[in-house]
C-alpha cells in the first residue's frame, strides 16, 4: 500500500540517495551524475523550511517530492521515484500532492523545469511546454520548461 508523509530531516541523506538512483534511470553517465550530485542532494535543514513529501511502500521509500510557492506562481522543486517503482502510480500521486500544497498556499500555476525523459510524463499529467531554461547542473545544457494550471 502506498502512503504519502512529511519527509523527515533526519532522511536527507537516504532521499539524496533515492534522486541520484531515480535520476540515472534515464542512461546518464557517472560524469553527468556526479554534476547532478550538489543539485540533488536534500539537507535536513531544506527538508525542514521547505515542503517535502515522501511516498513509502510497507515503511521503505519509494519516492519524494519538493514543492515551493511564492504569490500565484508555485515551482515543482523536485519529483524522483525509486526505480523499482516506476509506472506504478507514484509519481501521479506526490504529483497530485504537489498540487494540492501548492492550491493551498494559493498558486494558480505550477512551473516545471523537467528532465526532457521526463516531460512525457508530465504532459500526460496536463502540463503544457513552457520553452526551456538552463540545467541547474550542466553548463550549457537547456532542459524543458513545462506550465501546470492548478
Ligand atoms: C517522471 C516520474 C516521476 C514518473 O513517475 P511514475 O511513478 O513512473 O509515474 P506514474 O506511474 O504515476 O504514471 C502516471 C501516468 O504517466 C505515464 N508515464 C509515466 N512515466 C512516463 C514517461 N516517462 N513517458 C510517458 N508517460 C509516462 C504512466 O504511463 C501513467 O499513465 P496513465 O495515465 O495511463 O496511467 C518517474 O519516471 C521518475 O522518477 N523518473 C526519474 C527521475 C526524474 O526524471 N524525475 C523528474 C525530474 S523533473
Amino acid at each position: 500500500m502506498l502512503a504519502l508523509r512529511p519527509a523527515r530531516p533526519d532522511e536527507a541523506p537516504a532521499l539524496t540517495e533515492l534522486c541520484l538512483r531515480s535520476k540515472a534511470v534515464w542512461g546518464y553517465d557517472a560524469a553527468f551524475m556526479q554534476a547532478c550530485r550538489r543539485e540533488l542532494t536534500m539537507t535536513p535543514a531544506a527538508i525542514m523550511s521547505s515542503r517535502v513529501q515522501v511516498a513509502e511502500v510497507d515503511g521503505r521509500l519509494a519516492g519524494v517530492a519538493e514543492v515551493k510557492s511564492e504569490g500565484d506562481v508555485a515551482q515543482l522543486e523536485r519529483l524522483f521515484v525509486e526505480p523499482g517503482m516506476l509506472r506504478s502510480g507514484t509519481g501521479r500521486q506526490l504529483l497530485d500532492w504537489a498540487k494540492a500544497t501548492a492550491r493551498a498556499a494559493g498558486a494558480t500555476t505550477m512551473l516545471i523545469e523537467a528532465d526532457p525523459d521526463a516531460a512525457p510524463f508530465y504532459r500526460r499529467m496536463g502540463a503544457v511546454d513552457d520553452g526551456v531554461v538552463p540545467s541547474g547542473s550542466i553548463p550549457g545544457r537547456f532542459i524543458p520548461r513545462l506550465n501546470l494550471s492548478l
